[in-house]
């Protein structure tokens, strides 16, 4: 029997395409990096072409490296930078427009509007979110907007909208499926997450036609084969979910009380909540953790927007590392008794402050400041803002029983030194599991399962290994005075208290 499933992570900065063998684990892996465009301050812009010639094109690769035939692959699975938005022409599968990425900031006006009018109740109810750009409503709403015939053309339902998952399954199957899951779905602003359908009171605030928007499905489910000529025999899809949900998956935080944590370009925790929708009263997201045989289940998320992006503006802008590996050896070298916090506010604040216009900030500099020490406070400050996620979580949810054990993954966990910071930031463990391609592993386990070939949460989440756990070591004293100094420098950036 076939077991082998492909994985296609389309992620923000680039897109890998892996492919599991039947014991579920990683045997060839492909990944191609394209272009970010920044048209204006603040914007940020991907050609959807760009996102299509990367994914067939690793797809492709993977399966040749792996030394299968496309015949031999039991299924697909699909996990993407969520919120990210396309529209595109139902006739000819044709953008209208650029997509807008999840980090860009141009409808803040409008989210500010809205606010101004009291709807931020109404969304989060409804939602689980908040009136902030990071969404694709305001997203979907700028374009009908702003592209010459757009809105006429969306009326006269000649558009189709979606996330990038729903994108690539439109191309993927010759244009013959028009659907996105539940996850991606929940990241809108514009879906209803207690009913799970589109919510037409929202859809109409925003001006949003209903005839744009995909059908809703399970994470995992028929989601159409694709065209046999893309890959030279037609390959099922049956799992899709977005990257923070997928990720959640693949370390099998399948009980409530479980927790994760991603480190790519942003950084995102989510804590299984189980059945229950928690609201937040700490500026946490309440969002869909993944829906499986129709049954939800609910996640707590804290979205920080930039993680391992620090570590790139150490390499690319400020010049002081020519690799990311070499920030956590450069870190271990600061002098202790500076107090240098940086707070990476470039595109804005995330969870729990949800500051659209704050801006990045560093403070404690003296006349002995130099790499070592901006090495480590840009480490630290993914350390600070996961604690603040954290804290806003235990309000929210109380601490789980036996404690919190933080599940992490993406790029920044090979630094020894990163982890053992923000094992001794959170005071709390931090383990680091074997696989750490967790994010294509949701995606395929969710396909994997679906298609009758890999087993169920129970033996999956027994698969899950073990790398290393980082235990807390600071002493009270010194972590409670670096809370306080981030704390400070924190307050100083935000532009509204
Ligand atoms: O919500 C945005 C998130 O899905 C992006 O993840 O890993 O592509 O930075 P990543």
């Amino acid at each position: 029997m076939n077991e082998c499933i492909l994985a296609i992570d389309q992620g923000t900065t680039s897109t890998r395409a892996i492919v599991f063998d039947g014991s579920m684990k990683p045997v060839a892996t492909s990944q191609k990096e394209f272009t970010q465009l920044y048209p204006a301050s603040g914007w940020v812009e991907h050609d959807p072409e760009d996102i299509w010639e990367t994914v067939v094109s690793t797809a492709g690769e993977a399966i040749a490296k792996a030394g299968l035939q496309p015949s031999q692959i039991a299924a697909l699975g699909i996990t993407n930078q969520r919120e990210t938005v396309v529209i595109w022409e139902r006739s000819t599968g044709r953008p209208v427009h650029n997509a807008i990425v999840w980090q860009d900031r141009r409808t803040e006006p409008l989210c500010a509007r809205l606010r101004g009018e009291g709807l931020e109740e109404l969304f989060t109810a409804r939602t689980g979110l908040l009136l902030d750009p990071y969404f694709s409503g305001t997203k979907i709403a700028w374009l009908l907007d702003n592209v010459s015939g757009a809105r006429e053309r969306a009326e006269r339902g000649e558009l189709l909208a979606g996330t990038v998952d729903t994108y690539l399954i439109w191309r993927l199957t010759g244009g013959r499926v028009h659907a996105t899951d539940a996850t991606n779905a929940s990241r809108t602003l514009v879906f209803n997450i207690a009913t799970q359908q589109w919510d037409s009171e929202l859809l109409s605030i925003l001006d949003i036609p209903r005839s744009l928007l995909p059908e809703v499905k399970d994470c995992g489910d028929d989601f159409g084969i694709t065209d046999a000529s893309l890959f030279g025999a037609p390959i099922a899809i049956r799992g899709v979910a977005g990257d923070q949900q997928a990720a959640t998956i693949g370390q099998a935080c399948f009980r409530p009380g479980m927790m994760k944590s991603t480190y790519g370009t942003g950084c995102f925790a989510l804590l299984n909540t189980g059945t229950d929708m928690v609201a937040s009263t700490n500026r946490l997201l309440t969002t869909v953790a993944y829906r499986i045989g129709g049954r939800t289940t609910y996640a707590l998320e804290g979205s920080i927007f930039i993680a391992g992006a620090a570590i790139q503006w150490l390499r690319d802008g400020m010049k002081l590392i020519s690799t990311a590996r070499q920030s956590g050896e450069l870190a271990a070298e600061a002098d202790p008794a500076q107090n240098v916090y940086l707070v990476p506010a470039f595109v804005g604040l995330g969870a729990p402050h949800w500051d659209a216009e704050a801006r990045g900030a560093i403070f404690g500099l003296t006349r002995n400041t130099g790499p070592a020490e901006f090495a480590r406070a840009a480490l630290e400050s993914v350390a600070f803002q996961t604690g603040d996620l954290l804290e806003a979580m235990r309000r929210d949810w109380g601490a789980p029983a036996g404690g919190t054990v933080l599940r992490v993954d993406g790029g920044m966990v090979a630094s020894d030194w990163t982890m053992q910071r923000l094992a001794d930031i959170l005071d709390a463990p931090v383990d680091r599991p074997i696989v750490l391609e967790t994010t294509a592993l949701g995606a395929a386990w969710l396909a994997g399962h679906q298609a009758g070939v890999w087993p169920g949460p129970e033996e999956f989440s027994k698969s899950w290994a073990l790398e290393r756990r980082f235990e807390p070591r600071m002493d009270h004293e010194t972590r409670a005075a670096k809370l306080q100094g981030w704390h400070d420098a924190v307050r100083r950036t935000l532009t509204q208290s």
